[in-house]
């Protein structure tokens, strides 16, 4: 996002969204300046003049537009506050405020959607779907797509696809032309395979029967197949194998809560929660920031509160935490990868090249990954696992869309219990057959996934 730009932004929040009237307000200025001195008939005229020009560079309408927008992305509270001080999200919020007060016939947002909380994105949903103009987007968030576009262009290999449609229907149609594209691929092979053989036999038949018609013909074909546009061999996307399986299942009752609260010195975060997971359930744990849900994962994994938190029999727990560190950061990849890898030198490396760490990258120390790249070895060490209980804390956080659905695919075969948070609403409608929202330091369940979350919930 563009907004607001590299000026200087030491300033407050309406001094931003005011900077977009930068020349409403030089006039109103002029104005002002000749208000004191309305007393020959040239200073009226001049006056008229500029509040003509005002008028229709809608300076009366400045207080509404910026109410608009200030009420929608509720921002009235931080009007007075210096930009420089706000979180991420708050940035976000006033960029995308800033930006809206304008009206522009086109829109381009890059990644509009990070650090929205989910009450925001919603709005913001909305006020997209609604707007007259022209929007060009590009965003991770397959949720917000499917509610706002309604073509989808996709950019590989240097060429552009169109789909006439969402993202949800991009998925399925771009599936259906691979399977075209590929049978079409096939076909064609099919026919040049048989044009050979015609041309083989028809060359035999001229040389046993010393016949020169055969050989023209076979020439006549060898003539259509130099000029037939020969179809590329469509390229299989890769697909990280993600198999979780299993060792040996849990018992029934897999984790049992009770009455457990967790403060950190007199900050209560929760307080007197009760939960249960059965063996086999998805379940997503949600709540706005800070209210306590990564420490509660960690709370399951750690034995501090043994008297609260009971796990089943057999119970062997995959845990990925928010944050990934690795043990020992100095180490390589093929380092860390070989404590969790039971396998030959050889078989490891084949091994982590499937998920995409090739030849000399296995010797990239740990500390220096990507996120993406760590959740990827992260993955690798989850799935030597096979454990029956997985754990894990916004998964989704650092992994493109192509990751994310293998994952989500992977996942949803899963035979084991998946206990996961996230806000990344498709993978939880995806995934999760209940969620357990954490709300005013207590747990509340919903029965479903995230659509059903959104509809039940109390306001
Ligand atoms: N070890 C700690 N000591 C003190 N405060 C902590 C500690 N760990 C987390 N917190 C605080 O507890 C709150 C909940 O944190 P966390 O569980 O990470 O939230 P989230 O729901 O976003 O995952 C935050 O305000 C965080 O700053
Ligand atoms: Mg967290």
């Amino acid at each position: 996002m563009q907004i607001p730009p590299k000026e200087n932004n030491d300033c407050l929040v309406k001094d931003i969204l005011m900077r977009n009237f930068k020349e409403i307000f030089e006039v109103e200025k002029k104005m002002h300046e000749l208000e004191s001195n309305l007393n020959d008939e040239k200073s009226l005229m001049s006056y008229g003049k500029l509040e003509e020009q005002y008028e229709k560079m809608g300076g009366y309408k400045v207080d509404e537009k910026i109410s608009k927008v200030c009420h929608g992305f509720k921002i009235y509270d931080m009007l007075d506050r210096n930009y420089n001080t706000l979180s991420g999200g708050e940035k976000t919020i006033v960029n995308l405020a800033s930006l809206m007060i304008l009206n522009p016939d086109i829109l381009l947002l890059d990644e509009p959607t990070n650090h929205l909380d989910i009450d925001t994105l919603e709005w913001f949903e909305n006020f997209l779907r609604n707007y007259k103009g022209t929007i060009l987007i590009s965003s991770h968030d397959r949720y917000f797509l499917d509610k706002v576009a309604t073509k989808v262009v996709l950019i590989a290999h240097g060429k552009e696809d169109i789909y006439c449609g969402n993202y949800t229907y991009y998925l399925k149609e771009s599936e259906r032309r691979d399977l075209a594209e590929f049978e079409q691929y096939k076909n064609q092979q099919k026919q040049i395979e048989a044009m050979k053989e015609t041309i083989k036999k028809l060359r035999e038949w001229g040389s046993r029967g010393d016949n020169p018609r055969f050989f023209k013909r076979a020439h006549c074909i060898e003539r259509r197949l130099e000029k037939m546009e020969v179809l590329e061999k469509p390229e299989k996307k890769k697909n990280l194998p993600l198999d979780f399986v299993i060792d040996e299942r849990s018992g029934k009752d897999v984790l049992t809560v009770e009455d457990l609260s967790i403060s950190f010195g007199s900050r209560e975060l929760l307080s007197h929660i009760n939960f249960h997971l059965q063996y086999g359930e998805k379940v997503c744990l949600m709540g706005k920031n800070g209210t306590g849900k990564s420490t509660l994962l960690k709370a399951i994994l750690n034995s501090e509160y043994k008297e609260n938190i009971i796990l089943g029999s057999h119970a062997m727990i995959g845990y990925i935490p928010q944050e990934i560190h690795f043990e020992n950061e100095k180490e390589t990849i093929l380092e860390v990868a070989r404590h969790s890898f039971s396998g030959t030198e050889t078989q490891l490396r084949a091994s982590l090249a499937k998920f995409f760490f090739y030849g000399e990258n296995v010797k990239k120390r740990v500390e220096s990954l990507s996120g993406g790249e760590k959740v990827r070895l992260k993955l690798f060490e989850l799935i030597q696992k096979k454990a029956n209980i997985l754990i894990l804390d916004e998964p989704t956080n650092h992994i493109d869309i192509d990751t994310k659905e293998m994952l989500e695919e992977a996942l949803k075969e899963y035979q084991g219990t998946l206990f996961f948070v996230s806000h990344d609403r498709y993978f939880i409608n995806a995934l999760a057959e209940r969620v357990l929202n954490i709300e005013d330091k207590s747990i509340v369940s919903y029965l479903g996934n995230y659509d059903f979350y959104k509809e039940h919930r109390k306001e």
